[in-house]
């Protein structure tokens, strides 16, 4: 496995091996890898000849200084998991070899960046959106791979790639969880035993609304229920429970038999955010 922190000898490096029977699967992390990001390496590895994974703590897609400051870093045993399983290649720079000193450019992704995700954290997808694009250029992969963990941040990069006309395919992988259904994310690791334990209503509350729906339970009652719930666990704080288009992320009021809708959830374990989603297929 062949480590980079610099572009200039990783694109060399890339262009030695870049062939046209030979495409490139590119995975960007934040580190503090789990289960869920090795996923979409084997993803990646089982389609493409050569799999590189990023390593980067992004701070401009971070809206709380405390969130940043307080990300999980795990680097040694980041690059033993991605050794183990078969990457070929690591990019992991610092934030000088990423922004310099250059002025920032802001994204806008009208309505797809203002919801859910969006309304909470102000200005992320915009960072999201600026780092992928940055990858992108210097990467230059034939597949790129995005967890549904995050659908949102999925949705916004499809959008990203369509607009600029980034020329890959890409591709998102289901969501890895724990046994008791709480979704993988490096964010876990930040979570007391007891706020581990009670995390795992988000996916409970999300396995029993889409039972509801499913049987025709209004959906107002149905968020009056989950909320119950949610902020019945102690140290647990619902941020918000929506049902979406999957594939423009317009809110429904109802289930629509016509589009794929999706449920949304965050919250909060003490300061801790978490995210999860499932499709009410
Ligand atoms: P990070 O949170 O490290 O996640 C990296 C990738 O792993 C994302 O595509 C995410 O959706 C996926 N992932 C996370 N948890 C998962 C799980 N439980 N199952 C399957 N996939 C999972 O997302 C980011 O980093 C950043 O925003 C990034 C795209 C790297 C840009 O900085």
């Amino acid at each position: 496995m062949e480590i980079f922190k610099q572009i200039a000898p990783l694109r060399t490096f890339l262009d030695s091996l870049r062939k046209p029977d030979k495409s490139i699967g590119l995975v960007p992390t934040m580190g503090a890898l789990h289960q869920g990001h090795i996923s979409l390496i084997h993803t990646s590895k089982s389609q493409n000849a050569i799999t590189v994974a990023t390593i980067y703590v992004n701070p401009t897609q971070f809206n709380n200084p405390n969130d940043l400051q307080k990300y999980p870093k795990t680097p040694e045993k980041d690059l033993e998991m991605l050794q183990k399983a078969g990457c070929d290649v690591v990019f992991s720079p610092d934030d000088q070899e990423m922004y310099e000193d250059m002025p920032r450019m802001k994204f806008d992704f009208g309505h797809l960046d203002k919801v859910m995700e969006g309304e909470f954290r102000p200005g992320h997808f915009s960072g999201v959106a600026l780092i992928v694009s940055k990858l992108f250029n210097i990467i230059q992969p034939d597949r790129a791979y995005f967890g549904q963990k995050d659908w949102q941040q999925f949705a916004v990069i499809r959008q990203l790639v369509r607009e600029l006309k980034f020329n890959f395919e890409l591709q998102s992988v289901p969501i890895l969880r724990e046994s008791d259904g709480l979704a993988m994310s490096s964010r876990n690791l930040r979570l007391s035993q007891a706020q581990r334990f009670n995390a795992s209503v988000f996916h409970q509350a999300l396995t029993m609304a889409k039972n509801a729906l499913i049987s025709g339970a209004e959906l107002e009652t149905v968020k009056k229920a989950v909320s119950d719930m949610v902020n019945s666990k102690p140290e647990i704080k619902l941020e918000y429970f929506e049902l979406a288009d999957s594939k423009n992320l317009t809110i429904l009021n109802n289930v629509d038999k016509a589009v794929l809708p999706i449920l949304c959830i965050a919250g909060y374990a003490g300061d801790i955010r978490l995210i999860d989603n499932m499709f009410l297929d």
